[in-house]
């Protein structure tokens, strides 16, 4: 069961899933790339009762990481003690604040298998990642809502699959499983879904229109 959520990355993303998480019941502790100093103020007020902490103490004292550092950093995460634990990886590649990263443009692979080959746990699955932190920060509504929106997530151990599904309804959103991690590629820039704020069945069909002439594109 989860109990505790671990956030890496305690900017614009970051900031409003630990309020989500907090809204929703969970401990949450956040870290940033520094020292816990440099966040605790900003987080006491924006996200008042997410602990700052160190990245290390946030791997270690959460029973999730989520990763909302830009993707482009994802060599400083600190992997120590991620061993089997579940990570939601809600990164994207975006050149301008990444570069141009060839290693993470690559048309065959999602950037979630790029960082599950970098991580020493298998546990990832990629969700949080198409929508934008203002429409997460807005769009957070009780189960049965006619106005709720939803979040896709791809990942592929089913039982992981189904913890974050969970999570993502805490949260506040209805949860779309797209496919394994490497479906993941449906939801990055470029894509149909990336940037929407869906409602379950305006994201149905938003996949249905990424057709193969889109994968096309992406591959020309
Ligand atoms: N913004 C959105 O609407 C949105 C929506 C969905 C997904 N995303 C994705 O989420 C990620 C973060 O985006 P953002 O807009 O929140 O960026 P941001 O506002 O620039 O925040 C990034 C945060 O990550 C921290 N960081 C860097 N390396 C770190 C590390 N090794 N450990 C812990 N924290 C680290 C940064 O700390 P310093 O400032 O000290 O470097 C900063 O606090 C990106 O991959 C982005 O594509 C963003």
């Amino acid at each position: 069961m989860i109990e505790s959520v671990g956030i890496l990355g305690a900017g614009k993303l970051g900031l409003v899933l630990a309020r989500l998480a907090l809204k929703a019941g969970f401990k949450v502790n956040i870290a940033g790339s520094g020292s816990p100093d440099e966040i605790s103020l900003s987080m006491s007020v924006l996200a008042p009762g997410a602990v700052a902490m160190t990245q290390a103490d946030v791997i270690k004292q959460s029973d999730v990481i989520i990763l909302a550092l830009p993707l482009g950093k994802y060599k400083t995460i600190a992997v120590d003690g991620l061993d089997d634990k579940l990570v939601i990886d809600a990164m994207n590649y975006w050149w301008e604040v990444d570069g141009i990263r060839p290693d993470l443009d690559d048309v065959h692979k999602s950037t979630s298998e790029i960082i599950r080959d970098f991580l020493p746990t298998n546990r990832v699955v990629k969700a949080f990642s198409h929508m934008g932190y203002h429409d997460l920060l807005d769009g957070s509504r009780p189960a049965n809502s006619s106005d709720r929106k939803a979040i896709a997530l791809a990942g592929d151990n089913r039982d992981d699959v189904a913890l974050v599904e969970e999570f993502i309804d805490k949260f506040g959103f209805d949860p779309v499983y797209i496919g394994a991690l490497q479906e993941g590629i449906r939801l990055q820039p470029g894509s149909n879904l990336f940037g929407a704020n869906p409602t379950k069945k305006e994201l149905l069909e938003l996949l249905n229109h990424f057709s193969d002439s889109d994968l096309g594109k992406r591959l020309a």
